[in-house]
């Protein structure tokens, strides 16, 4: 699965996000969605949306995508597909650019429905950690 942004495996990719889209928790919205993403050591990670009573509690599947990024050992996401139940590539909301755009940085390739596009496309003059300082 690992591999340069030329030569990555983008059909796993969305497979393994549209696999996990299944276990999301929306019975709210009933809207599911699944992440799937590389690391930079080609660790394969995973995340769905999980609903809450309290709605505004969300979390959405990018959220779970970079939670397991860093509880299985950090590093960098370098490619990231988000899909619906359907297993149709979707856009991140907009919190979930900002999300993606720091555990990826700028050249993180996301799978839109344009084809791969960089992070600093999809979320350009993004706040970042250099602003902190
Ligand atoms: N959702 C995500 O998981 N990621 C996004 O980028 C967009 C929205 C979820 C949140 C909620 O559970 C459902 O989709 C409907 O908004």
């Amino acid at each position: 699965m690992a591999g340069t942004a030329d030569e990555v495996d983008w059909e796993a990719l969305r497979t393994a996000a549209t696999d996990v889209a299944a276990r999301a928790y929306a019975p709210y919205s009933r809207f599911h969605v699944g992440a799937a993403g590389l690391a930079d050591d080609g660790r394969l990670l995973v995340g769905c949306n999980v609903e809450n009573a309290g709605y505004g509690v969300t979390l959405c599947a990018e959220c779970g995508l970079v939670s397991q990024l860093h509880a299985s050992g950090g590093g960098r996401l370098t490619h990231v597909v988000c899909v619906n139940g359907g297993g149709e590539v979707i856009m991140p909301c907009g919190r979930c650019r900002q999300l993606l755009h720091e555990a990826g940085g700028p050249e993180m390739l996301l799978l839109t429905p344009e084809g791969p596009l960089t992070m600093d496309e999809v979320l350009p003059q993004a706040f970042g950690p250099s602003d902190l300082d």
